[in-house]
């Protein structure tokens, strides 16, 4: 069987133009500047217009990486779209984005693991090319949650933003590419994070309109242990199986659900000060997006090199989380 390394060879990323700043949520909902900036370290997020949906932002993102990657849409083989926002329950918009992006030799699918959603996509693809399944794959996280949280509910609507980021995986050198990748959920917490009507359990119903079911709920405050806990952990396990120590890494990239989060992992694993990458001041949590657009941020300005030591872990709504170690 062949056993091909698979890694990151382009990325892009993309967001809408409009911003949603704490102040325009001030006058909104009974929130402060400062009550937000404490507890989750934003203090702006984009948000898409009425007309813009999740597959643009997420083509868009692909796009960039796909000519990054030096390749044509016709080289990809699969796309796979990690959103908890589609454009539409049918079809997939994997598929949508692969007609948008004229991947006419592309499969197009989505992962529906909220904001590990990336990690779930970049598992999955790195054995397809490390059997030889594949040769090209997009990974994709693009979300517009703007349009799923309750612009009454002070303590979701402060919290999340739009975006999208996109990675082109394909075979690598021995030693190169992901190194150790690993995903879990545990969906006994769900009602930690969830959308209770719209799907097949409680329909769209007028009822369900005016009882305001249809936008996103969360327990902040349970959410919170749960994701330090599982983050630290499985990014633990993950440097162990590469064979790498917290002291070896470049950077940390984690999901960026809330300042408070990321310090409580790096603290809970030792990372140095200075090593973990933080863009929550202004995106706000993209979920399935945030790491995509994170990493492309980072090497855009140089602070993810050839031959860096890459930590990524996520944590999201299922609830569901994940570790990669990956050297770029
Ligand atoms: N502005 C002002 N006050 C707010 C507020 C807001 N935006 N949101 C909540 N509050 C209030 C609450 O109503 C509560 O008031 P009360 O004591 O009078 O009832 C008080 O602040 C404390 O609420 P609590 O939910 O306990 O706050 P917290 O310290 O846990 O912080 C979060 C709330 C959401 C910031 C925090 O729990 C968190 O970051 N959780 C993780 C969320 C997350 O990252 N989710 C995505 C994971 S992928």
């Amino acid at each position: 069987m062949t056993n091909q390394n698979a890694g990151i060879i382009g990325m892009g990323h993309a967001y809408p133009e409009g911003i949603l700043t704490n102040a325009d949520l001030e006058k909104i909902v009974e929130t402060s500047d400062e009550w937000i900036t404490t507890r989750t370290g934003i203090k702006q997020r984009h948000k898409a217009a009425d007309n813009e949906y999740t597959s643009q932002f997420g083509t868009a993102a692909a796009k960039q990486a796909i000519e990054r990657a030096g390749l044509k849409p016709e080289d990809i083989d699969l796309i796979v779209c990690a959103t908890t926002t589609p454009d539409q329950i049918m079809p997939s918009t994997g598929a949508l984005i692969q007609a948008q992006l004229g991947a006419v030799n592309a499969a197009g699918m989505d992962v529906f693991a909220a904001c590990s959603g990336f990690i779930y996509g970049i598992t999955m693809v790195e054995s397809m090319i490390r059997t030889g399944q594949i040769k090209y794959a997009v990974v994709i996280g693009a979300e517009v949650l703007t349009k799923y949280v309750d612009y009454t509910d002070r303590g979701t609507c402060v919290i999340f933003g739009d975006g999208a980021g996109a990675a082109v995986l394909g075979p690598v050198p021995e030693g190169k590419g992901i190194l150790a990748t690993k995903i879990k959920s545990d969906g006994r917490y769900e009602e930690q994070l969830y959308c209770p009507a719209g799907g097949t359990k409680l329909g769209t119903t007028h009822a369900t309109i005016d009882d305001r079911m249809h936008y996103f709920k969360m327990k902040g405050n349970e959410l919170f242990k749960v994701a330090v806990r599982s983050m630290a952990d499985i990014s633990a396990e993950m440097l162990e199986k590469a064979g790498y120590s917290v002291d070896d890494v470049d950077i940390v990239i984690p999901h960026q659900a809330n300042q408070r989060i990321t310090d409580a992992v790096a603290s809970r694993l030792g990372v140095a000060e200075g090593k973990v990458y933080s863009n929550i001041a202004e995106h706000g949590n993209t979920s399935s997006a945030s790491i995509p657009i994170a990493m492309d941020e980072c090497i855009e300005s140089g602070k993810i090199k050839e031959g860096s030591l890459v930590l990524l872990t996520a944590f999201g709504g299922g609830v569901t989380w994940g570790g990669t170690v990956l050297r770029f």
